[in-house]
């Protein structure tokens, strides 16, 4: 078997090298500094049916606190994924506060019979990942790029290792 590396075998070894240097380099960058987590202080009024506002955007980490209302009559508010329900009489503010740990997106539902269109009391909360989770995405894909060309040149090498025997 030959020990010199054939032209094919040092490219793959130098593409190797390349996606180890972009793994380093993409942990190393620094990452534009994230959001502190801030507090939302968040004024929600229902009404039948419809929570006002209807959706909330915040930054996973941040605190939300909700300051509930009732306008006309008895409403509930329940976040999905969070557990969290509360019961809110006309004229009787609720406050809620809590910690958006989760990313995702998580419905806020009325937990409190008020009519006839009640089901649909609906509204939506966006929590937006934070940055060290697209970092360690990223280096996930490009250790899978990685990955593959290694598999996929060990195949090649074997058909290069046999074809130089069945040379010599
Ligand atoms: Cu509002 Cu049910």
């Amino acid at each position: 078997m030959s020990r010199v590396f054939s032209p094919s075998f040092r490219r793959v070894i130098r593409l190797q090298i390349l996606f180890v240097l972009a793994a380093a380099l993409f942990l190393w960058w620094p990452s534009t500094p994230s959001a502190k987590p801030a507090t939302h202080v968040i004024d929600m009024d229902m009404t039948q049916f419809a929570f006002e506002p209807g959706r909330m955007t915040v930054n996973q980490g941040d605190t939300v606190v909700l300051k509930l209302t009732a306008s006309d009559v008895v409403h509930g508010f329940y976040l999905d994924g969070y557990g969290l329900k509360t019961r809110v009489e006309p004229g009787i503010a609720q406050q809620v506060e809590f910690v958006a740990d989760q990313p995702g997106k998580f419905r806020y539902r009325c937990s409190v019979s008020c009519g006839p269109m009640h089901p649909f009391m609906i509204g939506e909360m966006v929590v937006s990942p934070n940055q060290p989770f697209w970092k360690a995405a990223g280096v996930i894909v490009i250790a899978l790029a990685g990955l593959i060309s290694h598999v996929w040149f060990n195949d090649t090498k074997g058909v290069l290792d046999e074809q130089t025997q069945q040379e010599q």
